[in-house]
């Protein structure tokens, strides 16, 4: 297939270029787009043939769900079969933007977008490219991650393009999304709304609107063999580059430095080259490579991604990852540093 990559200004998005892709979609074939979390690789929601070729663009497990793009709020009441209170509250607060809402479903959904669960996750995401996309094919638009299953997140085109180059039918090039990881996802079609992936939506905002808010705990993965979790995609090892990750929790100066500069020795004398994130500027460690990721969480979440995928591309065989806080928004960044882990040292 020959994949056709089409740039278009994140701003003003060009509105024949956008024609283009909606076209494409209408046709019951894939486009992958921007939005404000990460890039996501698009099919008609409603279309069963059109969904299960995102499924095999990325190689991904059937029994996964995907989530649906809206770009009008309104849409829920037709794609949801009950838009609780705690909905409207959640989506007056923070639609358009980075939060996905899991609703029972109506009939109008085909089984394999929700991948035969009876619930849905949507979100109406805030970028132009996004919005002007679904909105000129006029249909919700169902959207995973655009990277091949278990690699990370596309932060940027270039990274749709090393996993998924000749598999999907238009890239829409519209630069580097902001936020840099995927959207929260709150689930509230449990006893009490439930996060299962937590992401720019903190759940002490979430806890600010509504009154009660859980956090999802991903069993661990002897249990997980044997049930299926709340949010299927949490069994899957997920945002791992081909590199080891080895994440290193603790005080900076007090052990977590030490600890790092002994590892890099140690994997060293073991032939391996060794890469380090770190979030401290000027912290110069003496490994193969080092990259500065930031120390604001949002400028780290930002490179995350992008740091995983460029360590990966000088064939580093560790990334020794510095732990932080997990408040706000540092919780959703330690997550997804947990789940690229092979190992966690505290
Ligand atoms: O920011 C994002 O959410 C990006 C952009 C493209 O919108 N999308 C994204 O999609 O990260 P994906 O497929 O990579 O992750 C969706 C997650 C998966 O863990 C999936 O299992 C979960 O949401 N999910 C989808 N539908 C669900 C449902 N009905 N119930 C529980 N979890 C669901
Ligand atoms: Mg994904």
């Amino acid at each position: 297939m020959q994949t056709k990559v089409i740039k278009i200004n994140p701003i003003n998005p060009e509105k024949s270029k956008i024609k283009i892709a909606a076209r494409i979609i209408q046709r019951g074939e894939t486009v992958a787009f921007p939005t404000e979390t990460v890039y996501g690789l698009g099919a008609d929601a409603l279309n069963d043939k059109a969904v299960k070729k995102i499924f095999k663009a990325k190689g991904r497990p059937i029994d996964n769900p995907l989530i649906i793009h809206i770009a009008d709020k309104k849409e829920v009441y037709t794609l949801a079969k009950k838009v609780p209170k705690e909905a409207e509250i959640l989506i007056e607060n923070f639609w358009p933007g980075p939060l996905t809402i899991i609703f029972k479903k109506s009939q109008i959904i085909p089984k394999i977008t929700t991948a035969g669960l009876d619930t849905i996750a949507i979100r109406m995401p805030a970028n132009k490219i996004a919005l002007s996309l679904i909105k000129e094919a006029k249909m919700p638009i169902a959207a995973p991650s655009a990277n091949l299953s278990g690699k990370p997140s596309p932060t940027c085109a270039q990274h749709v393009i090393d996993d998924l180059y000749g598999k999907i039918n238009i890239l829409i090039n519209g630069g580097e999304t902001d936020i840099g990881i995927e959207s929260s996802v709150i689930d509230l079609t449990a006893k009490v709304p439930t996060l299962l992936r937590p992401g720019r939506v903190t759940i002490e905002e979430l806890r600010k609107v509504l009154k009660e808010v859980l956090v999802y705990k991903t069993p661990n993965k002897a249990k997980l063999k044997k049930i299926t979790p709340k949010s299927p995609g949490t069994k899957y090892n997920h945002y791992a580059p081909n590199a080891h990750v080895i994440l290193v929790k603790g005080n900076f100066q007090k052990t977590v430095k030490k600890k790092i500069i002994k590892l890099i020795s140690m994997y060293n004398t073991m032939g391996k080259k060794v890469g380090v994130m770190t979030v401290h500027k000027n912290n110069n460690y003496d490994s193969d490579l080092v990259n500065y990721i930031g120390s604001k969480n949002t400028i780290i979440a930002k490179n995350l991604f992008k740091t995983f995928r460029y360590f990966d591309k000088n064939n580093i065989d560790i990334i020794l990852a510095e732990g932080i806080k997990e408040k706000n928004f540092g919780f959703a960044i330690m997550n997804r540093l947990e789940k690229a882990s092979s190992k966690i040292i505290k």
